[in-house]
């Protein structure tokens, strides 16, 4: 009989770094695990299961993952009962390695291969030896092939798997095929896949079924989405828009991460005339010099990532745009950052992310180029650039002080608890994705509610909320 049949929960533990898709690929392995019997714990020496899905954007990703693995040795040691598993990014990159560097580890699974964690596991035990499942490498075949290796994971959720009753991740695309010199993303989540838009229609509408409100749609280049169906009718990211835009109960819809070239007049058109679509653009530039952008291969240089900015300030004048940035990549001189700094000025983006330049093994870059700027150049660059945009996102959220902004309540701040007579402070986002604290009662969690803003930090609003009948007498609402 099986540990499911037996109602003899088993106790999974995950820990989960990187990006939003790997957000989603912990709950849809985890919504599939308690499918077949196991629950959740936050405790790791309760767990009979322990799961790291993992990042390989930076060194410092893998090298949180290998400590906590250096740390798990012991608790294995003491219960080798209990199954460890390496999932995600860092599995697909470092395959053997990882077992090589941590032999107690049962199963390492790839991106491409997450519809398996279950059988594997079983599988190590039965089998007393370590199970690997990973996709074939770029070079490993035709496309198909190589693409088919790479299987979509997208299974119908649950409503209960959900860590959040009314916001959810959609993927619509898989991998990447841009091949930035420096980014491993294309070698570990494979070719750019874009999913059938019925297909993702479908899933939006048992979500909104469900009572999700706000869904995001991701990609790793999510503006560059483009399915083809067999009668050569095509489908791009407006278009999909459109078609999520008509799904009842919806209320709003982000996509993220965009590529500068695929932001076309269509889908800013569209973010400008549907109003359930999110006023937030996240568009990472990398950085603001031409010599940079083309050792990056990015494909765009600084004059046309400039013109992209002026079509989205003229199509949809209220956007938020925000960025990412690289500082010290290979050969960047104090010129080509000074570049990058006056590009945060010019753009004044609602936030920036910044990151120190991480030479990725079997990347084009690490390949072509020297690691040639010191760690301390970087970390000083690093705090430069993200002290000139900490200056703009304090002076643009300043412009919020006195208007009413609407906000969807995500539940109760990050430093407080709510009291027991469900009070407390709440945080939420605006549609242009400020995030906003305020006092206020649990059941608001999950609506939409007015908020007026009487206070701002770099990186929160403050603020109180307003009743609808003011909004409805004429309190004017500020994206
Ligand atoms: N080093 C540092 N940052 C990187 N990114 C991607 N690859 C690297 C790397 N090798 C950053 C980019 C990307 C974000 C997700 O991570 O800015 O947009
Ligand atoms: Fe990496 Fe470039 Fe693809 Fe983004 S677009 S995932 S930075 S290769």
């Amino acid at each position: 009989m099986s540990d499911a049949e037996t109602n003899v929960k088993k106790k999974l533990y995950i820990e989960t770094v990187g990006c939003q898709m790997n957000v989603l690929d912990s709950e849809l392995v985890v919504g599939k695990l308690r499918g077949e019997g196991y629950e959740l714990t936050d405790d790791i020496r309760q767990a009979d299961t322990i799961l790291y899905n993992t990042c390989s954007v930076r060194q410092h990703a893998e090298d949180k993952i290998y400590s906590a693995l250096g740390r798990v040795r012991r608790l294995k040691e003491r219960r080798p009962e209990v199954s460890i598993g390496v999932l995600g990014c860092m599995a697909q990159k470092d395959q053997d390695l990882i077992l090589k560097r941590a032999p107690f580890v049962d199963v390492v699974v790839g991106p491409g291969q997450l519809g398996r964690v279950s059988e594997l596991l079983e599988r190590a035990k039965e089998e007393h030896a370590p199970q690997m499942a990973v996709s074939l490498p770029r070079s490993g075949g035709s496309r198909d092939t190589v693409t088919a290796s790479f299987a979509e994971y997208d299974p119908l959720r649950e409503p209960a798997m959900r860590p959040n009753p009314f916001q959810a991740f959609v993927r619509i695309m898989m991998g990447c095929d841009k091949f930035c010199t420096y980014c491993v993303v294309p070698s570990v989540r494979g070719p750019e896949q874009s999913r059938p838009p019925d297909v993702i229609v479908a899933e939006a509408q048992q979500l909104a079924h469900q009572g999700v409100k706000e869904i995001t749609l991701l990609g790793q280049t999510v503006n560059s989405y483009k399915y083809q169906e067999p009668d050569g009718r095509h489908t791009r990211l407006s278009d999909l828009l459109l078609r999520l835009h008509d799904i009842e109960g919806l209320a709003r819809i982000k996509f993220i991460t965009n590529f500068p070239n695929d932001m076309t007049g269509d889908l800013l058109q569209a973010v400008r005339d549907l109003p359930k679509v999110s006023r937030y653009l996240h568009v990472p530039a990398q950085s603001g010099c031409d010599e940079m952008l083309k050792r990056m291969k990015r494909l765009y240089t600084v004059a046309l990532y400039d013109d992209m900015l002026a079509r989205i300030r003229e199509t949809v004048p209220d956007a938020a745009v925000s960025s990412d940035f690289i500082v010290g990549f290979c050969g960047e001189t104090e010129e080509s950052f000074q570049k990058s700094v006056r590009l945060v000025e010019r753009a004044r983006f609602k936030n920036s992310f910044i990151f120190k330049y991480s030479p990725r093994q079997g990347t084009k870059a690490d390949l072509l180029f020297n690691d040639d700027v010191p760690e301390d150049v970087k970390k000083q660059r690093n705090n430069d650039l993200l002290a000139v945009q900490t200056a703009i996102s304090r002076e643009d959220n300043r412009r919020f002080l006195g208007q009413t902004v609407e906000v969807l309540v995500e539940g109760p701040s990050k430093t407080s608890e709510l009291g027991e007579d469900g009070l407390g402070q709440l945080v939420g986002r605006t549609w242009c994705d400020r995030i906003v604290v305020f006092e206020g009662h649990e059941r608001l969690v999950g609506s939409f509610v007015p908020v007026a803003v009487d206070d701002a930090s770099a990186v929160t609003l403050f603020g109180r909320v307003v009743t609808t009948e003011a909004v409805s007498a004429g309190v004017p609402v500020a994206w």
